[in-house]
């Protein structure tokens, strides 16, 4: 992968131009044109994704696809799907596509092929997660397990707690699934308040295996089980662990044939379809899991093969760009009109923020251009009685993606349809607005004076136009899931190649670990704190005399 700053190419300086050619472009006139919504709208399988409703045109459209040709994002995908090392600060290849390669029999890294290695751990992954689904796998006192606790933190962590919340429909009846993340006491303690020793599988999921909030609670966990079981050996039937370090696993105490594998040529926060996955297989099935994975696979073909202008993560990608870049957009919204799917923004916070929150160019320099955006999101329509208002009528630009299925899986009443109607209705607000002239007629109609019109009205006044797009799935099953999770990777990595940075590592998370590992110590003693900044040193003696 070349490193080419995106701001030098011939497509950048037209963008630009077209920026300033198209600055009151209104959405909802480019519906003038009847065929807008059939030739800004795409369908793979069970899923349509309309970005109609963006301050896009064909010419806008067309110099962002050259701006992707510029920046050598052909290129770019081959590399990754072949297994290069375009992590290139760490050396490594990105193959999360291979860990859901349901078609090539062969991608190489070092020689070596991977899918053999990656069709190893899955039937491990089968033959335990059968065990479990079908209550053979038995606890210390012969009890079948019910409980699973997963430790982990990051993309050990949010993957499977996002996919186990999304796909609960298709959970097994009589299995829980637990996530421990945050080494604040509280998380394990609340959630070893609720199983029962005889009959808990805990997950120990870390990449790295050495990740503090991981190993204290991990410690915490057997510390607990130990009390509970009658010798240290039960330990093997309580605790796997899911990691890329034999090593560390061997010296906490997990016998290596209850460990998972996964390689360094998965990135922690697209590791959900690796062994870190195991906790969804166990807690859906797997063959869920399976299909999860055949989605996914399905949206890397399209991916992969399809032109710049048919390509949904392409496209999401440089409509996104387009936002960011040119329009000042500095936040995107993720608002999935499901309840299940209440964690599928959160997840990716870490998959978005994580690879694209960068200023330094892939040759070193600092960026003179924004890169990524902060993501967030709740679930519609909570959202809409919470932070909407100013998505509506603040001064910030926020494109937000609507993502609904067709069918509920809890089809109760008129509960969908109402769901349903909001989200068709947000999208149309946000692109329409409301006139003055509007307002005042309504207010008119409404029986109110002349006086408090002319008070109110301009309260009551959307601008509209702004961005969205809009997802909507026939139903949330683990394939189309699966799509929807690869699309957003695809979206993420083909922003980070045209912004000229290295998605796939994390050096910004270091810095804070660091100065915590210092600060630790100085935590226990009496004495006065006085080796850092005035405030540090101020907080951490005040915390101390507090105590
Ligand atoms: O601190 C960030 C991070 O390294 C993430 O990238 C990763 O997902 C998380 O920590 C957990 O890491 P591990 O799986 O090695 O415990």
């Amino acid at each position: 992968m070349n490193s080419i700053n995106p701001t030098t190419t011939p497509a950048w300086g037209r963008l630009q131009d077209l920026a300033k050619e198209y600055k009151n472009l209104q959405i909802s006139s480019l519906f003038e044109e009847r065929e807008r919504f059939e030739r800004y709208s795409i369908q793979l399988d069970d899923i349509l994704v309309d970005y109609s409703k963006n301050r896009v045109n064909d010419a806008i459209l067309k110099a962002l696809c050259d701006l992707a040709r510029e920046t050598e994002l052909h290129i770019a995908i081959e590399d990754m799907f072949k297994g290069e090392a375009i992590n290139q600060t760490e050396g490594r290849a990105v193959l999360h596509t291979a860990l859901r390669n349901k078609s090539d029999h062969t991608v190489t890294v070092d020689g070596k092929n991977v899918i053999e290695d990656v069709n190893r751990v899955l039937g491990q992954m089968k033959t335990f997660a059968d065990k479990i689904q079908n209550g053979e796998w038995l606890g210390f006192t012969g009890k079948p397990i019910k409980s699973l606790v997963n430790i982990g933190i990051g993309g050990s962590d949010l993957g499977p707690v996002m996919v186990t919340e999304a796909l609960k429909p298709y959970k097994h009846p009589e299995i829980e699934c637990y996530f421990v993340s945050n080494v604040d006491g509280t998380h394990i303690a609340e959630t070893l308040k609720k199983v029962d020793p005889e009959t808990t599988l805990f997950f120990i999921a870390s990449k790295t295996f050495t990740t503090q909030e991981t190993m204290t609670n991990a410690h915490t966990a057997r510390d607990w089980f130990l009390e509970h079981a009658h010798q240290d050996t039960d330990v093997a039937k309580h605790f796997v662990a899911l990691s890329t370090n034999a090593k560390a696993v061997g010296e906490f105490g997990i016998d290596t044939a209850n460990m998972f594998e996964f390689w360094d040529w998965v990135g922690g926060r697209y590791s959900l379809w690796s062994a870190i996955g195991l906790p969804i297989a166990c807690t859906i099935g797997f063959d869920n899991f399976d299909q999860l994975l055949k989605g996914a696979h399905a949206m890397d073909n399209h991916f992969r093969h399809s032109q710049f202008n048919r390509n949904i993560p392409v496209l999401l990608a440089l409509i996104g760009l387009w936002n960011t870049n040119f329009l000042g957009a500095s936040s995107e919204a993720i608002l999935p009109y499901d309840q299940y799917m209440h964690r599928f923004a959160a997840y990716f916070q870490q998959g978005n923020m994580e690879s694209n929150g960068k200023y330094v160019s892939r040759s070193g320099e600092k960026v003179n251009y924004t890169t990524g955006p902060i993501i967030w999101g709740e679930p519609g329509t909570n959202g809409q009685h919470a932070f909407y208002q100013l998505i509506h009528q603040g001064t910030h630009l926020i494109p937000c993606d609507f993502i609904a299925p067709a069918i509920s899986h809890n089809p109760i009443g008129d509960h969908h349809t109402k769901l349903l109607s909001n989200f068709f209705a947000q999208t149309e607000a946000l692109m329409k607005g409301k006139s003055l002239d509007e307002v005042k007629t309504e207010m008119k109609a409404a029986g109110m004076s002349d006086e408090q019109i002319e008070k109110i009205a301009p309260h009551r006044v959307f601008e509209g136009n702004r961005p969205t797009n809009s997802i909507l799935v026939k139903e949330i099953t683990p394939y189309t899931l699966g799509s929807l999770i690869a699309m957003y990777e695809h979206k993420i990595f083909v922003q980070g190649v045209i912004w000229d940075i290295f998605s796939f590592d994390q050096w910004g998370v270091e810095l804070g670990k660091v100065l915590a590992k210092g600060i630790l110590p100085e935590l226990h003693g009496p004495e006065e704190i006085t080796k850092h900044d005035g405030s540090t040193n101020g907080l951490i003696n005040a915390y101390k005399k507090m105590r």
